[in-house]
């Protein structure tokens, strides 16, 4: 529709008006409503509106003009009959362009029959210009301010200003306001705190690669951004403060995904004297107010429960969509000692059966066989079980008749089926599965996308083992708390112990974690030990938070949200950057102010610092890859 006014000029407009686009002054003018408030009620209405020119068309007579603010769309016409004012008014509209910007004032008018359009709020009626002030111009933009937009995502972020005219992303933003001040309203109601926190600040360790900012004053030294404020949180706890929350930008420079940026924000709350319980339910409360209060989404009255170990058994990963079944089946031991070498010598062997699946194509089995190596699956087995009950398979002629019996009763196998199988590591079986099922969920269109299912993961260990650093590692963060008794299994079996933690997934996106923390010093230094922290090292890093527990830190723990993940659920955007203002690439970085970018040798020497020439080159290297 855009191209009209853009590309196909009436022959009026062989002119270029150039004497209209006088640039006016407000002049005392003053905006009455906004462009998606006006409709019948308000007919006869003397009205000024203020926006953006989203369409024009010129009918030689009539010029119609759609002005866009970010509330909505408001029809407005330009008649060339009328009192003097109205016809000027008509004549200069011939300069306008797209993404002007323009003050009208007019009458609230009933649109002619059979042009009314009940899609829209304004829909019924249109503004009948007497008067109106260009207030700036625009160039033409480089793609077409409209939700419907193919524009390069690229240049959509170069031009981000642009890009957030368009109702959609402006629509993120205002529901992301709302979603902000009822967290606030929620969490001010129960008493916490809004507190805020050091950015420049010492490592804290979330488990990702810290951002670094070089010190002046102290040459050769460094803040890291936090990556989260989880011992100030403690310490606000250890200071009296009972209950903190804050809406907070965290930074981790981790790889991205499509629901990671390298900074994000978090609804981080802390509470003294809680159990998991208290804790749980004061944060099933904020969801349930959150999703109420600005979508009127009303969500269980309480929220289902896993553990840990049943997600990875069941779903193969520990953010489980439950929306849809698929579950995964463990099939080693049917296949243990058997004539399928593959099968018999794997560490694990998983199973999921997909009804319907008889009609996947050898296509789409090849491309999911590419999908599941992402994690390090070596194949992917599977057997079609047809109609006349045959199996079709390239592997059956390896089973045995027994096998055959006891597999098909294990996954309760019928005509229509496929069944896949992941011979591997428990790792890898459980990922490549684990993932392809949201994938075969997706094909066969069993995911309720109005659905919100909101599940509580629990009884995580407290450790997990790093394969490359050949250590023990915190799942969640060091200062998670043992569960009751297990204080001394952190010695003794390290793997084995479970943690008061507890994440909040909902449809498959974990959106917040959290837990009851360590409160006092021996078992903070037991902690360390069993990370293999040393105690130099422990006191180095940690010392003041070590030291802190020593003065009567209560019981406490608490929960961080991950905001903008809430806000694409509570939106439907598939990509985080669709719901943050000024997101950056998946390279990390931000294409319209161009950052990272390289700074003066001047501002390198006040700080003691020198890059080397290569790090430089790659630099320049890797933003010319990206442009
Ligand atoms: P955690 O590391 O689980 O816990 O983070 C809490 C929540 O933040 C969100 N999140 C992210 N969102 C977008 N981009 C990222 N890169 C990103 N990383 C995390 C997730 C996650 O559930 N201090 C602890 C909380 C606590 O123990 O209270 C913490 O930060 O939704
Ligand atoms: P092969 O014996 O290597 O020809 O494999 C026979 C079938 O088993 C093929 O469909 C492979 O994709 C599949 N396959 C091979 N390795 C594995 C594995 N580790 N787990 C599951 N399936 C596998």
């Amino acid at each position: 529709m855009t191209d009209q006014t853009t590309t196909a000029p009436t022959q009026s407009e062989e002119r270029d008006y150039d004497e209209y686009r006088v640039i006016e002054d407000l002049g005392g003018w003053k905006r009455t409503h906004t462009c998606n408030e006006l409709t019948a009620a308000d007919l006869g209405r003397e009205v000024t509106l203020m926006g953006w020119v989203q369409f024009r068309r010129d009918h030689g007579g009539l010029i119609f003009i759609d002005l866009r603010d970010r509330e909505g769309l408001t029809q407005t016409v330009f008649s060339p009959e009328g009192d003097a004012d109205a016809k000027q008014a008509h004549e200069r509209a011939h300069a306008i362009r797209i993404e002007y910007v323009v003050a009208l004032r007019g009458i609230v008018s009933r649109r002619p029959e059979g042009m009314s359009n009940p899609g829209m709020l304004t829909g019924e009626i249109e503004v009948v210009v007497q008067q109106w002030k260009l207030l700036n111009t625009s160039d033409t933009p480089p793609f077409p301010i409209e939700d419907r937009v193919d524009a390069a995502e690229m240049l959509r972020l170069k031009y981000r200003y642009l890009d957030l005219r368009r109702p959609r992303l402006a629509r993120n933003l205002i529901l992301r306001n709302k979603a902000a001040q009822s967290v606030r309203r929620y969490l001010d109601s129960l008493g916490f705190l809004e507190i805020e926190t050091p950015v420049l600040t010492k490592s804290t360790p979330e488990g990702a690669r810290d951002f670094l900012v070089p010190s002046r004053m102290t040459q050769g030294a460094f803040y890291a951004l936090p990556q989260s404020p989880q011992i100030f949180k403690q310490l606000l706890m250890v200071a009296g403060l009972d209950r903190y929350f804050q809406i907070v930008k965290c930074f981790r420079d981790e790889d991205l995904r499509a629901d990671r940026q390298p900074e994000f924000t978090q609804i981080d709350i802390e509470m003294s004297f809680p159990d998991e319980e208290q804790v749980m339910a004061m944060a099933e409360g904020l969801v349930r107010t959150l999703f109420s209060e600005t979508i009127g989404a009303e969500l269980p009255a309480s929220f289902p429960r896993m553990s840990f170990q049943q997600a990875m058994d069941e779903y193969g990963v520990d953010k489980p969509d439950v929306r849809f079944g698929l579950k995964l089946a463990d099939v080693k031991d049917i296949f243990a000692g058997g004539g399928f070498k593959v099968f018999a010598a794997a560490p694990c062997l998983k199973a999921m059966r997909v009804p319907g699946g008889l009609e996947l194509s050898r296509k789409e089995i090849d491309d999911y066989t590419e999908f599941v190596k992402i994690y390090g699956a070596q194949g992917l087995a599977w057997i079609k079980i047809k109609e006349d009950g045959e199996w079709q398979s390239p592997i059956v002629k390896f089973f045995s008749e027994d096998e055959k019996a006891r597999l098909a009763e294990c996954l309760g196998m019928a005509p229509g089926d496929i069944v896949f199988f992941q011979a591997a590591s428990a790792d890898v079986a459980n990922a490549s599965l684990g993932n392809l099922r949201l994938k075969l969920g997706e094909r066969f269109g069993l995911i309720d996308e109005g659905a919100f299912a909101p599940l509580w993961v629990t009884d995580f260990p407290l450790l997990e083992y790093d394969p490359e650093d050949k250590r023990w590692v915190a799942k969640h963060h060091p200062f998670t708390s043992p569960q009751p008794g297990q204080m001394d299994t952190i010695a003794t079996d390290p793997g084995g112990a479970l943690a008061r933690a507890y994440d909040l997934v909902l449809n498959g996106s974990e959106i917040g974690g959290g837990s009851i923390r360590i409160h006092t010093p021996a078992a903070q230094k037991a902690m360390f030990q069993a990370l293999g922290i040393s105690d130099g090292e422990a006191e180095e890093k940690f010392g003041f938070l070590i030291e802190a527990l020593k003065f009567g830190a209560p019981p406490h723990g608490g929960i961080a949200f991950g905001l903008d993940r809430i806000i694409m659920i509570l939106t439907g955007a598939k990509s985080i950057r669709d719901v943050i203002a000024f997101p950056k690439t998946q390279k990390a970085t931000c294409l319209m102010t161009d950052a990272p970018n390289v700074v003066a040798k001047k501002q390198l020497r006040e700080l003691g610092i020198q890059v080397r020439e290569k790090a430089a080159a790659n630099q320049t290297e890797d933003k010319q890859a990206e442009a």
